[in-house]
């Protein structure tokens, strides 16, 4: 899929077939999240893969508006290293969120270029999720969840409304 076409005709997806997603592609996906760019290219992520049934299903109870990932082939949890994101402890800054999310990003993208359906779910600022997540993958004390992608060979194909919005495009100036 040439790539600017990729970009207009993603959309989250929800619903899954019941067939498995192979590790060959799950790592390739996994590749698309590492080549993000990030904040003086600490690349301050990680990638925890879940694709046993029934730590699925618990996904619901930790951030409800993931409770589809109970029927997804496999979910990828985006994580953050606090230890080595580039930011400022001091002035109380860091840019291990944005880093994350567009290495979340290119996993969508790169899902849906293998023809897979993904959806990403928030973890990251929402504290009950954050926390909920941390304790049962048993997350180490620097490394942060940050976003819950969830993916599977799509059993929908939502349409893609217009999106271009050339009045919020403001040229020279406001
Ligand atoms: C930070 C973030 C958090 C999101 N969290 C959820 C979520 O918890 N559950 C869900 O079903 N979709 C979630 N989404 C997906 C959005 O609902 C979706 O991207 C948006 O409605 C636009 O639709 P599209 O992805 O099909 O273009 C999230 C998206 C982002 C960027």
């Amino acid at each position: 899929m040439e790539l600017m076409e990729g970009l207009l005709t993603r959309r989250s997806v929800r619903k899954y077939q019941d067939k498995p997603i192979s590790k060959e592609i799950l790592e390739k996906i996994i590749t698309a999240g590492q080549y993000a760019p990030s904040a003086h290219n600490t690349r301050p992520w990680e990638f925890l893969v879940i694709e046993d049934r029934e730590t699925l299903k618990h996904f619901r109870v930790m951030q409800r508006s993931a409770l589809f990932a109970e029927n997804a082939a496999a979910v990828i949890l985006v994580c953050g290293r606090e230890d080595i994101a580039y930011g400022r402890e001091k002035e109380g800054w860091s840019y291990i969120d944005i880093d994350c999310a567009a290495a979340t990003e290119n996993i969508l993208l790169a899902a849906h270029a293998l023809g897979l359906g993904a959806c990403w779910c928030g973890a990251t600022p929402m504290t009950g999720p954050m926390a909920a997540l941390k304790e049962y993958f048993k997350l180490p004390e620097n490394v942060k969840p940050f976003s819950i992608v969830v993916l599977g060979w799509p059993d929908e194909t939502p349409k893609q409304p217009e999106r271009a919005m050339p009045e919020r495009i403001h040229w020279g100036k406001w």
